[in-house]
């Protein structure tokens, strides 16, 4: 156990936790999505459209999770998924998760907008570390990032692809949670109600390092949380990217390129096409397209597009150990999560965290069991059922595209080399 209350049981109680302990807009800044939060809700409920059909008498004694992600062996098919500011809900938030991923089994992936150097991560956290990158216009600025990143020692660059155009999260600019975050009468208020958080956090971070700054944004962005921006935007969206700069990431960046944020089949083909070793259908957790489609939906036409040449991950509303299930039964070679572990580091810290991959592990080895697998790769669409009483129709459309590619779980092609 990870030594966490324990009466947390499941996310949603390290969700409610997380609740109250932290100020409203940073609860928010995790738990909240794009406009009205639709892409949240239909990546949840895109869950709820399957149901899961046992077998039984197959000795299950020995089951387990073990597998293999881009070619390295992994103790559940689960990364950390990249989270920016996580460092603002625990002092030190990014190394407490890296080191939870690490104790787990699973990839950590630091994201651009950490509030942590990619150096202090390779110190400190002892297990497997992607880095997250976003473009910036000018990219000489991310090519040095890149350069950085292998000097680092990380294992794999994941490329996040679907925030060309600035996210519109009015959830944010109602509670003041923008960059630089300001200070005003309501969040004031709030963060003052929150004073464990407010000593154990902020002024912790004044009292040593000062006020947290994005430490892997290139020296002329650098900046605090607080401060001004520096006359030109720090933030690093990109809305002229095109398929020729993944084509120059892959020959920079030397080891295994993941593509974050595809829901298209086409561009998952492409992706690869240009030197991809993995995909992540995602809608970035339904932070930025509301009326984006679930990522679980969409994961079966591109599992049978390009399973056969690369890996393919999901992520989007996992929070339970069948979802989990249900993903590698569509075909996920794993998932990522981002809001689970943020609420467990947002309660205690690397504890917490912890806590959260503990929970996943439980409950994904227990209806692994269930369904009467003893090894994830036995998953498949066999085990999913989409009659009357399982939400919307999006699930039969998945099973029949599955069942086309003929796939059972994490059915993607093992590492594909890198391409130079
Ligand atoms: C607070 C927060 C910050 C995030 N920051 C990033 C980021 O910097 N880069 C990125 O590619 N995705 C980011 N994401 C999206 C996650 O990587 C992931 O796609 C998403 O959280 C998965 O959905 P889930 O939270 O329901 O598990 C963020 C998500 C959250 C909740």
């Amino acid at each position: 156990m990870s030594g966490v209350d324990s009466r947390l049981l499941n996310i949603a109680d390290l969700r409610a936790r997380a609740r109250r302990r932290l100020p409203k807009g940073f609860f928010e800044f995790i738990e909240r999505g794009a406009e009205d939060d639709r892409a949240i809700l239909n990546n949840r409920t895109a869950f709820e459209a399957f149901m899961l059909r046992p077998k039984v008498l197959r000795n299950v004694s020995g089951r387990s999770l073990a597998c293999n992600i881009l070619g390295r062996p992994s103790a559940m098919p689960l990364v950390m998924a990249p989270t920016g500011a996580a460092g603002l809900m625990w002092h030190d938030g990014e190394i407490a998760l890296a080191k939870a991923a690490a104790a787990a089994g699973v990839p950590f992936t630091l994201s651009t907008v950490s509030l942590t150097s990619i150096e202090r991560i390779a110190a400190s956290a002892p297990g497997r570390l992607w880095f997250q990158l976003y473009m910036w216009p000018d990219r000489t600025m991310s090519h040095d990032l890149v350069k950085r990143v292998q000097a680092a020692g990380f294992e794999a660059l994941m490329v996040t692809l679907d925030t060309a155009v600035a996210p519109n999260r009015e959830c944010n600019v109602r509670n003041g949670f923008m960059l630089p975050f300001r200070l005003n009468r309501r969040n004031a208020l709030d963060i003052a109600l929150h004073a464990p958080w407010l000593v154990s956090v902020i002024l912790r971070y004044m009292l040593t390092t000062g006020m947290p700054r994005f430490e892997n944004f290139p020296e002329v962005l650098q900046r605090s949380m607080t401060a001004a921006p520096k006359g030109r935007s720090a933030l690093p969206k990109n809305d002229a990217l095109t398929w020729d700069d993944l084509r120059t990431l892959r020959q920079i960046w030397k080891g295994p390129l993941i593509v974050k944020g595809i829901l298209n089949p086409d561009d998952a083909h492409e992706a690869v096409s240009c030197g991809a070793d993995a995909v992540v259908v995602s809608n970035h957790g339904g932070r930025n397209l509301d009326a984006s489609m679930p990522p679980l939906f969409a994961l079966p036409d591109i599992v049978e597009r390009i399973g056969h040449r690369a890996e393919v991950f999901m992520d989007g509303g996992v929070m339970r150990g069948s979802d989990v299930i249900k993903a590698l039964a569509l075909g996920a070679r794993a998932v990522l999560v981002g809001r689970a572990p943020l609420w467990g580091v947002a309660v205690a810290g690397q504890a917490g965290a912890t806590r959260a991959f503990e929970i996943l592990a439980e409950e994904s080895l227990r209806v692994l069991g269930q369904l009467g697998c003893s090894r994830i790769e036995e998953l498949g669409s066999d085990f999913l059922w989409t009659g009357p009483g399982a939400a919307g129709t999006g699930g039969a459309h998945c099973i029949a595209s599955v069942q086309r590619h003929g796939g059972t779980a994490g059915a993607t092609a093992s590492h594909n080399t890198a391409s130079p």
